[in-house]
């Protein structure tokens, strides 16, 4: 008897499984805005180029980038503790700072040295950052 009870309810929960797996959770009647196949996608293609169009074109405009502009694109994950244009905020205001400074104090961080009591927070951000980031940042700081 308990087998069969056992047997029931796996039969039951095979049934659910099922049902759910393969069920569309599209909502029916309307259109699926997921999808941009066929017209949608033509016309994707005719005003943004097609994804090796897009990639080439990202290349070229990194490529004519200057250290700065990089440096700016590198800049977006330290607003959240040097503020969006260098105020300040958790870390000590970066405005102001000329490239140097900034080379200085992030390879110091790269190497774990310590510079004022915080120092611990910057190791994570600056142990990754090659010499050609940090020298972008650091010119794009000296905008600031
Ligand atoms: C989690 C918060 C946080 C993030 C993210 C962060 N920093 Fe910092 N930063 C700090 C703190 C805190 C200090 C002060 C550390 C100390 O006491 O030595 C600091 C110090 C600095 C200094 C030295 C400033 C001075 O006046 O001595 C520079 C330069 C710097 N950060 C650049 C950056 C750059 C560039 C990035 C992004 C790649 C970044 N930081 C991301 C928190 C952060």
């Amino acid at each position: 008897m308990k087998n069969l009870t056992v047997a029931a309810l796996l039969v039951v929960a095979g049934i659910i499984v099922t049902a759910i797996s393969t069920s569309s959770l599209e909502i029916q009647g309307h259109p699926d805005n997921n999808k941009c196949i066929g017209q949608c996608y033509a016309d994707y293609v005719a005003a943004n180029g097609n994804i090796v169009e897009q990639e080439r074109l990202r290349a070229e405009a990194a490529a004519s980038m200057s250290p700065a502009e990089l440096g700016k694109t590198a800049y977006v994950p330290c607003q959240a503790c040097h503020g969006a244009s260098g105020e300040g905020g958790v870390g000590p205001a970066l405005a102001g700072r000329d490239a140097a400074f900034v080379v200085d104090a992030l390879n110091t961080y790269k190497t774990n040295g310590t510079r004022g009591a915080q120092s611990a927070l910057m190791w994570g951000v600056a142990g990754p950052l090659s010499e050609t980031e940090i020298d972008n940042l650091a010119a794009f700081v000296d905008t600031l």
